[in-house]
């Protein structure tokens, strides 16, 4: 029997691998042009890290072990304890702002379904040190501008924004005490994700009393902004939570990214340690996984023993966003297709090692070369040249005797006799 993959997870040939690389690469160019720096941290960390302040959810999906020295250890499901941690250690000599990226392969033991796998990679930028919804506002038009950088427009996707400091005044206003706060966000982010009579079912656990679930299912439905407005008494705690979900708005507007953006109250996030503004993106017709989500999180590196710093930020898979590309029709128009500048190929036996020789002479030259293991027919190499996408292809038949090739432009079909030098020279010089 042959050996099977492990449920949930991938193998990227090399047509996979070029998917992962393309989305990578964008993830780290639109980081770097929006002022993030990339760190690192290790693929596996203590069990309890992730026990402190993810939420029971991430806590239920690890992949943990104990190691010989009995340390029980976790693969990480997300990276941002590892940054908690990692800002926590160095926290005098960071200069200020900390605006990283990190783009960790991660692994969470989820039920494997369309965009959630049980391991995948995730870009994540964070602004530590900044207590301002302008930062906020920046990890949103970041994500916002590497999507719109792959295609995406407003009509394919929606920024979902709210506050999970407005959804915790409400909860506790209308009666929550504050050790349920946790459990109920948990319900709460799996609104949009159940049938509204599993939702319910699950919300009378936490919240048996039918006239507050029924105030909650009305606060989560209320989503137009005045009407919000309506209901927030002036100078209250209520109003500055709202406040700066409207200033965020308001910084995306200015940023040019507004039409993406709006306020949604059923943007919970399953996390525990989310503090104030909170985010996700989803395909406009909702029929997938979120794309990717985030918000501010102020209290985590105090909760991870350091100083209390603000910090903000976001996290976004690789698995719903190639579906979704894929869908649309963009990824296989950008995916950068493999060529060769040239391909050597040679009549006979006789003329393998000048082939082999040249390939190298046109390697060192930094031109992308390739030739034939076998000295097969010259129309067969050529269509081995043109499998591999050679722009030319050189062949080296009888006249390599006075150091001349020839070399054919596999566009045009034009061929012609050069000097092997000065061939040579002409590729140095360029
Ligand atoms: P999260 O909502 O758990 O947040 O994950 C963020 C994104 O990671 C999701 O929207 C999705 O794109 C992707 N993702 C999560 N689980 C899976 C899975 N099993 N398979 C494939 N993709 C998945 C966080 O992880 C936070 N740490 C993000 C953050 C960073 N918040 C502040 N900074």
């Amino acid at each position: 029997m042959k050996i099977q993959p492990v449920k949930g997870t991938r193998d990227f040939y090399p047509p996979q691998m070029a998917v992962r690389n393309w989305i990578i690469d964008g993830w780290k160019r639109v980081s770097v042009r929006n002022g993030f720096e990339e760190y690192d941290g290790p693929i596996f960390e203590y069990l309890d890290m992730y026990q402190i302040k993810s939420g029971e959810e991430i806590a239920e999906q690890l992949f943990s072990f104990e190691d010989r020295g009995g340390r029980k250890l976790a693969i990480r499901p997300e990276i941002t304890p590892t940054l908690a941690r990692m800002v926590n250690q160095r926290i005098n000599s960071l200069p200020r702002p900390i605006k990283w990226f990190s783009v960790p392969r991660l692994c969470r033991a989820e039920r494997p379904q369309k965009g959630r796998l049980r391991e995948f990679f995730q870009w994540n930028i964070d602004i530590i040190g900044i207590d301002d919804v302008l930062a906020d506002a920046e990890v949103i038009f970041t994500t916002v501008d590497y999507l719109r950088e792959v295609g995406l427009t407003a009509k394919d996707i929606k920024v979902k924004i709210s506050s999970r400091k407005l959804l915790g005044v409400f909860l506790r206003g209308i009666g929550i005490g504050e050790e349920k706060l946790d459990a109920v966000y948990v319900v709460l982010d799996k609104k949009a994700k159940l049938p509204a009579d599993t939702f319910e079912e699950i919300l009378k656990e936490q919240v048996p009393d039918k006239k507050m679930a029924g105030k909650i299912l009305d606060f989560m439905s209320v989503d137009s902004m005045p009407d919000v407005e309506k209901q927030i008494k002036a100078d209250s705690e209520e109003f500055r939570a709202w406040g700066e979900v409207k200033s965020v708005l308001g910084h995306l507007d200015m940023m040019g990214v507004g039409d993406f953006c709006r306020y949604d109250p059923s943007i919970v996030r399953g996390l525990a340690y989310y503090t104030g503004v909170v985010f996700e993106v989803h395909d406009i017709v909702g029929e997938l996984r979120a794309i990717c989500g985030g918000g501010r999180y102020d209290n985590l590196l105090q909760d991870f023993g350091g100083p209390s710093i603000p910090a903000t930020g976001m996290g976004m898979g690789d698995c719903v966003l190639e579906i979704l590309l894929r869908e649309k029709g963009l990824l296989d128009r950008q995916l950068p297709v493999p060529k060769l500048d040239y391909f050597v190929a040679y009549v006979d036996e006789t003329c393998k090692e000048a082939a082999v020789r040249v390939t190298m002479e046109l390697r060192s030259a930094g031109c992308p070369a390739n030739f034939s293991y076998k000295a097969g027919k010259l129309g067969k190499q050529l269509k081995e040249a043109s499998a591999q996408n050679a722009e030319n292809c050189v062949i080296i038949g009888d006249e390599f005797k006075e150091r001349k090739l020839v070399i054919k432009d596999m566009g045009s079909g034009e061929q012609k006799v050069v000097d092997y030098e000065e061939f040579l020279a002409g590729l140095e010089s360029k």
